[in-house]
């Protein structure tokens, strides 16, 4: 299947000669939801705003839907939403004023009843003649989402969409994402919440330093999440492990003092219970114990500092 966003071969070098991002090589799957992560200037809005068409990127190619955005700008930027990082809006426009203005700069006619339906979902309806800046920020949000997808778009990229929202709208947001992805949209977005791309993404990227270390679908990644670490702490220490111990993935610390046992966390049958038996078989006691599971989030900060 065509991708429904190809970028190929691009690299940024600011003006003042900063090399943002190298050689980025990425396709977007239709309908999908991409979570792209990293850390702060890793060069993931800079890849955004080239898609977008805001950044001219300094070499590489890419195209949205087959149509690519350099050439063909209008038709690929029309197919594609952006609720950007930075909140920039026209403070002294009511909220229906601008989100109906945004829908005609892509030249789509006014369609009244689509805007409130996204007003009434966004839970901005009651505020829909405010003016932006009467609004608080979790609003003002909304209404860069309301603005972004105003002209329908199929494409949608959310750069950083729940900074400093509240948990309840939070969970709003990730609803939405998700019924518009039923509807066929396709979902790009940044967050320095590792549990939210845990939560929606298909596929995840890592991007540090302006290369993209790693794109992995969400569910693989989790079998890296699923291995877990038993730790035991032995009440006296030994010399080496004994052979009736052979058989489990044991490593023995260099002072003898603790073990410690790998084990899939997804796994039925992890083992714990036979080791625990086994141990007593040997006469071996411990006094303390502690399970570990490498969460996404570990995941993320060992990747990007062994890349560092
Ligand atoms: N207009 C610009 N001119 C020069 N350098 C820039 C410009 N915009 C961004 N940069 C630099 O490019 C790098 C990547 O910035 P970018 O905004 O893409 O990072 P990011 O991954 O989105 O970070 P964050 O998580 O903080 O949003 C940073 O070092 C930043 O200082
Ligand atoms: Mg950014």
């Amino acid at each position: 299947m065509q991708p429904v966003i190809s970028v190929t071969n691009v690299s940024k070098t600011y003006a003042g000669g900063f090399t943002a991002l190298r050689d980025i090589n990425l396709e977007i799957r239709k309908g999908e939801i991409f979570a792209l992560l990293g850390p702060n200037g890793a060069g993931k809005t800079t890849l955004i705003s080239i898609v977008c068409g805001i950044v001219n990127p300094s070499t590489g190619i890419v195209t949205a839907d087959g149509f690519d955005i350099a050439r063909d700008y209008r038709r690929a930027r029309s197919l594609i939403g952006l609720v950007p990082q930075e909140l920039a809006t026209d403070a002294f426009e009511s909220v229906w004023a601008t989100v109906n203005f945004s829908r005609g700069l892509f030249g789509k006619a006014p369609d009244p009843g689509y805007i409130e339906r996204l007003l009434r979902q966004l839970s901005l309806w009651d505020k829909r003649h405010s003016k932006i800046m009467a609004l608080s920020g979790g609003m003002k949000r909304r209404v860069m989402i309301a603005k972004a997808l105003s002209h329908e778009p199929r494409i949608l990229f959310l750069d950083e969409p729940t900074a400093g929202v509240d948990v309840e709208l939070r969970r709003d947001m990730w609803e939405m994402v998700r019924e518009l992805r039923r509807d066929g949209v396709t979902i790009i977005l940044t967050t320095h919440y590792i549990e939210e791309a845990e939560e929606m993404a298909d596929r995840i990227g890592v991007i540090n330093r302006g290369e993209l270390i790693l794109v992995d679908d969400k569910a693989s990644l989790m079998d890296k999440l699923g291995r877990k670490q038993l730790r035991l702490q032995l009440q006296t220490p030994i010399e080496r492990l004994p052979d009736a111990l052979a058989s489990f993935q044991l490593e023995l610390s260099d002072d003898g003092q603790q073990l410690t046992y790998s084990f899939d966390a997804q796994h039925d049958n992890t083992g714990i219970a036979d080791l625990l038996r086994s141990l007593d078989a040997q006469g071996l006691d411990f006094r303390d114990l502690q399970s570990k599971q490498s969460s996404l989030e570990e995941i993320f900060v060992d990747l990007v500092r062994r890349k560092a």
